[in-house]
């Protein structure tokens, strides 16, 4: 099993370019669906998550070819929903859940395992279902399956009880193929819904009002492939490395990024005494001295995003002062806070507040890893600790980090990925 080894302290400094974003590029590898003909993806990133939707796309008949930063889907099964999506894949990915919708539109039945939980919470999908049996689904669960039939879909008004990110994206891709009118209302507004919208236009979609909270899908007969779709940039990948550049008094430069996409953390950094100047697609953060505390309250976008929590927690424990981080969308996302109090933290959870006090001096330690955002909290704050820190399974943190520790090296930081198996050197 991978871990990292980490010497600190570190201070980063240099320029990153985030990769494609793991949650734009999975919904948009799940419209490959939607048509037979060619979709061509740029800018995807190469993370686990992505191999694993390959993997599922692949056993629902769809062909991926990869090549340099990009993939070429085209769907060569029979012309219907062939397979169904299995425990053994769904169970390592929720983010699977979102071939529902493109199989219901495109083939009139879906048959996919209920994701069940993960580290971070319960994860349903009551949202997912009642918007796809509002457009006509017959859905019926048994065996821990989901499956959903519908002669035909047809438009409707809809609105979501909970902003759910790929409970909209799984709408918009049934919607776009219903016969007329959809309205979704109460939508989630995350940057990758409107990069999934974008695509689905470019493949023949008709839809308005995407990134806002309501849309409105014209339902067409078919989609088109595509020749051309670059994934937007990580925004979370980006901005993790941004607080990097703060925690370590350093000076980093991200490149080919949306800074709009960032704006609550920007915010935030600012606050807490970083200086943070934005030029067009260039976002550079450094920051040197005392480190104000600021409170945090996670929220859907355009809020301050919980995939960013853990990082910004870690950063807190650097703060002269008192700051309290208050978690609304995940019910059990503070998994990281007993590994960084082992570090030398002083963090207290009650609840959905954690209350950190800071300034500490962390120390290097052996930690682990329980899911994806927790692994990058405890990579940046091994990267400030004295001595070594042993960040046991990465695999997490390989779910959504393109080759970290490479882009962590090119930033200065004195940090290998191991094969814990035979202790060979694997970040070469
Ligand atoms: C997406 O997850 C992201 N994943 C998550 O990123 C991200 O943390 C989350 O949105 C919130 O921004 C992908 O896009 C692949 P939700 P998603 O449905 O869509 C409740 C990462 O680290 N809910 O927006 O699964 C749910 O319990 C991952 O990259 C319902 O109650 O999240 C949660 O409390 C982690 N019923 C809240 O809504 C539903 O049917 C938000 O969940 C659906 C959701």
């Amino acid at each position: 099993m991978e871990r990292f080894h980490i010497i600190g302290p570190n201070r980063l400094a240099g320029t990153v370019r985030a990769s494609g974003a793991k949650n734009a590029a999975l919904p948009a590898l799940a419209a490959s669906l939607l048509t037979d003909e060619p979709v061509q993806l740029r800018r995807v990133p190469a993370v686990r998550d992505i191999r694993t939707m390959v993997r599922l796309l692949e056993h629902l008949g769809v062909a991926c070819e990869g090549h340099e930063g990009g993939l070429r889907l085209r769907r060569t099964g029979p012309n219907r929903s062939a397979a169904e999506a299995p425990y053994e894949l769904v169970k390592t990915m929720r983010a699977s859940v979102l071939v529902l919708g493109p199989l219901l539109a495109r083939f009139g039945s879906a048959r996919v395992s209920l994701p069940g939980g993960c580290a971070i919470g319960v994860r349903p999908i009551d949202q997912h279902l009642a918007g796809l049996a509002a457009l006509g689904a017959e859905v019926k669960l048994e065996h821990g399956y989901v499956d959903l039939s519908a002669r035909r879909l047809i438009g409707t008004r809809f609105a979501f009880t909970t902003a759910t990110v790929t409970g909209t994206e799984n709408l918009l891709m049934a919607a776009v193929l219903a016969e007329g009118t959809t309205v979704l209302e109460n939508c989630a507004c995350e940057p990758e819904i409107a990069d999934l919208a974008a695509l689905l236009t470019a493949m023949g979609g008709r839809i308005e009002g995407a990134g806002e909270s309501t849309i409105t899908i014209e339902g067409v007969r078919q989609l088109h492939g595509v020749a051309e779709h670059e994934i937007i940039a990580d925004r979370i990948e980006g901005g993790t490395y941004l607080i990097g550049a703060v925690i370590s008094g350093g000076d980093v430069l991200l490149v080919d990024t949306e800074p709009a996409d960032l704006a609550p953390l920007l915010e935030k950094l600012a606050e807490t005494g970083a200086r943070v100047e934005v030029e067009q697609r260039r976002i550079r953060v450094s920051h040197q001295g005392p480190l104000a505390p600021r409170d945090v309250i996670t929220a859907p976008h355009p809020g301050f995003p919980t995939d960013l929590q853990a990082q910004y927690l870690a950063l807190m424990t650097q703060a002269e002062g008192s700051a309290t981080i208050c978690e609304t969308v995940f019910e059990n996302r503070f998994q990281h806070v007993p590994e960084l109090n082992r570090m030398g933290a002083d963090i207290r959870v009650d609840g959905t507040f954690a209350r950190v006090r800071g300034a500490t001096a962390l120390s290097g330690a052996t930690v682990m890893a329980t899911d994806l955002r927790a692994s990058a909290c405890l990579v940046l704050a091994g990267l400030v600790a004295g001595g070594e820190t042993r960040v046991d399974r990465i695999y997490h943190l390989d779910r959504g980090y393109e080759r970290m520790e490479l882009k962590l090296q090119q930033l200065g930081a004195q940090v290998r990925r191991i094969d814990s198996a035979d202790d060979a050197d694997m970040s070469v």
